[in-house]
């Protein structure tokens, strides 16, 4: 949710943060802005709208220097305006901030910056904190130690509650930029040409690989030979030893490599991912999760399962639900995480939390992790981003291996999870007795298998497209199943309105008669998941009860049922494998068929509309 860039080195400051904003802009795109030092001036531009925009600007312009911060936005305060964007500047405008976070007591600042005399002209939480730098400053270069903006930042700080990943600079010091961070994400990367700042690896991993990941409370001061980081002591600052962390991904990842989206690149890598996430987890007939840090003893007297989660790891949560319990017998709840943290929940030492996040920085599943660690609870996370906020709080971790999933709908990263997920719940079931081990080898084998599947279902989506073509002048769409069926119709009904903006509901089957099918009349598209399973009838029944009433039937079905097709107006078939792997196999083509939808209807796959891929805010 919003993204940071900076650099300071030898190169044109301008080329480096529109190329690293451009990288970024799937954390948030309703304007952005660029302030970059020249001949000790500061020059800010801002434009409403996408960085393409705002790079039109900057070239037509011209902005020369070598030093600069960037910004691109996902308004929480204030709309989307230029005066909103980031960077916000001291009255001076010898200042200038980026900000990602909440800060949640600037109405209060903001009275009195005001009061003092300061003139805030945006809207927004984050300009508050330019004109707090600004007062502190010339107390900080008091000192004349060369750290003044150090210290009028980390004074800065101490006013400040809420979140915030931050990067300033200063006329009076050209060429450094100083970073800080509380709860949002922020790292700097150190290349022979510079230092580069930025919310995620993705936007340096042109220039270098090797990156500090700055911990909560740490400042960064950033020059072109280096960074010097420390952390607040009391009133002090103690230095401390950056620590770089070596990046292998390639760069790739932040390149469509030739598809015309990186939603289609990434439903393309879905094969890798579940390839790579169950590598090296077999070890003879037993699997093994090192990282989960509990004994086999400890996890047998979990006799408790709570997944927390937001959005589509919330639906890779629900999958998970029917293993944990139908395989380890233990009883399991799933819930969103802003729910789950407002709640009393039953926790106790023998509780398991497992709180599943791609990004690793969502708010409420942050804030849901260390609620339960207050009440007790182990937590284990699942998340696809090495270092993350979730990562670094929970117990133990288990990264989805998805690499950077650009897209904002999740595709892959849900597949990782799910697939991350299934391990668990065999691990659980193993620890408690509950499998043999040759039971075990089968289970692990077919969902290795399942990677050669769904690059089957990938081979050919002429019947998804088809679909799709009939659903695109819909105006709603009801997503039904049952059992494994019914979480993937949730996971359908949410990527059909995320990137289509087709209103799409789903439903338990066996509650459609209780309201839903009141919306049904002639054409109405239901999409049935009628996979080979236990409820199978029971949903071939429940979508008949659906075309008696006129509705289009979608049936995503096993590539040997023969009943189907007099049942449904459209089939996509899928290959046939157990219920507890259907998910993997199924969610592949309604991931295509939303995104045919959408691009039908004219819609940008991968921004959609009011949507960021890292919620950092409540
Ligand atoms: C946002 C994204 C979704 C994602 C959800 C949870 O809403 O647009 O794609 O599923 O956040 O994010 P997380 O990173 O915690 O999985």
């Amino acid at each position: 949710m919003c993204g940071i860039v900076g650099y300071t080195g030898t190169r044109q400051a301008s080329d480096v943060l529109l190329t690293g904003l451009s990288r970024l802009e799937y954390r948030g795109y309703d304007s952005a802005g660029i302030a970059v030092q020249h001949d000790g001036a500061m020059q800010v531009i801002c434009r409403t709208g996408r960085v393409a925009e705002l790079r039109s600007s900057v070239e037509a312009v011209g902005a020369p220097g070598r030093c600069g911060i960037g910004h691109t936005r996902w308004a929480t305060h204030g709309r989307p305006s230029e005066a909103n964007a980031h960077p916000h500047t001291s009255c001076d405008g010898r200042i200038a901030v980026v900000h990602n976070g909440i800060i949640e007591n600037f109405a209060e600042i903001r009275e009195r910056l005001a009061d003092q005399g300061h003139d805030l002209r945006s809207q927004t939480d984050s300009e508050v904190v330019a004109h707090l730098i600004e007062e502190a400053y010339p107390r900080a270069a008091a000192a004349d130690d060369g750290d003044a903006l150090v210290r009028a930042v980390s004074e800065t700080l101490g006013h400040l509650a809420g979140s915030y990943a931050l990067a300033v600079i200063c006329d009076d010091e050209p060429g450094t930029i100083v970073c800080a961070r509380k709860d949002s994400p922020l790292v700097v990367g150190l290349a022979k040409d510079g230092a580069y700042v930025a919310s995620d690896v993705v936007a340096v991993l042109d220039a270098t690989r090797d990156v500090v990941m700055l911990a909560d409370g740490q400042i960064a001061c950033c020059r072109p030979d280096g960074i010097a980081c420390c952390m607040m002591q009391g009133d002090a600052l103690a230095a401390v030893e950056p620590r770089t962390t070596h990046i292998d991904w390639d760069l790739d990842v932040a390149e469509k490599t030739g598809y015309p989206d990186f939603m289609l690149k990434e439903i393309h890598e879905q094969p890798r991912v579940i390839r790579d996430t169950l590598a090296g987890r077999l070890v003879g007939n037993s699997i093994h999760i090192d990282e989960l840090e509990l004994t086999a003893e400890e996890l047998n007297l979990i006799d408790r399962v709570y997944i927390i989660a937001c959005g589509t790891s919330y639906h890779a949560g629900l999958i998970a639900k029917n293993l944990i319990e139908g395989w380890a017998r233990i009883p399991c709840e799933v819930e969103v995480a802003s729910e789950f943290r407002y709640r009393d929940p039953i926790i106790t030492p023998t509780t398991l939390v497992v709180a599943v996040s791609q990004s690793g920085e969502t708010a409420d599943t942050l804030a849901a992790i260390r609620d339960a660690r207050v009440k007790g609870a182990r937590v284990f996370g699942i998340t696809n981003v090495i270092g993350s906020p979730v990562a670094r709080e929970a117990d133990g971790v288990i990264y989805t291996k998805a690499n950077k999933e650009i897209a904002v709908a999740s595709t892959k990263s849900f597949l990782g999870q799910v697939v991350s997920l299934t391990l668990l719940a065999l691990v659980l079931a193993q620890a408690k007795g509950k499998m043999t081990s040759g039971h075990i080898r089968q289970l692990y084998t077919e969902l290795a298998n399942t990677a050669e599947l769904v690059e089957q279902i990938l081979a050919d989506t002429e019947a998804i497209d088809e679909a799709a073509r009939a659903c695109t002048d819909a105006a709603s769409a009801l997503f039904i199943g049952r059992g494994m069926g019914a979480a993937v119709a949730h996971e359908g009904a949410l990527k059909l309105k995320e990137i289509s903006y087709l209103h799409a509901e789903s439903y338990a089957a066996g509650e459609m008669k209780h309201g839903p099918i009141a919306l049904i009349d002639e054409g109405f598209p239901v999409i049935a998941i009628a996979t080979h399973s236990p409820v199978y009838d029971k949903v071939v029944s429940n979508l008949q009860e659906a075309r008696a009433r006129g509705a289009m039937i979608v049936a995503i079905a096993t590539q040997d049922d023969e009943d189907i097709s007099a049942h449904a107006d459209h089939v996509i078939r899928i290959p046939k494998v157990r219920d507890a792997f259907s998910p993997i196999v199924a969610s592949v083509p309604l991931q295509l068929f939303a995104r045919s939808v959408a691009l039908a209807r004219g819609c940008d796959v991968d921004q959609p509309r009011n949507l960021a891929k890292s919620v950092t805010v409540e």
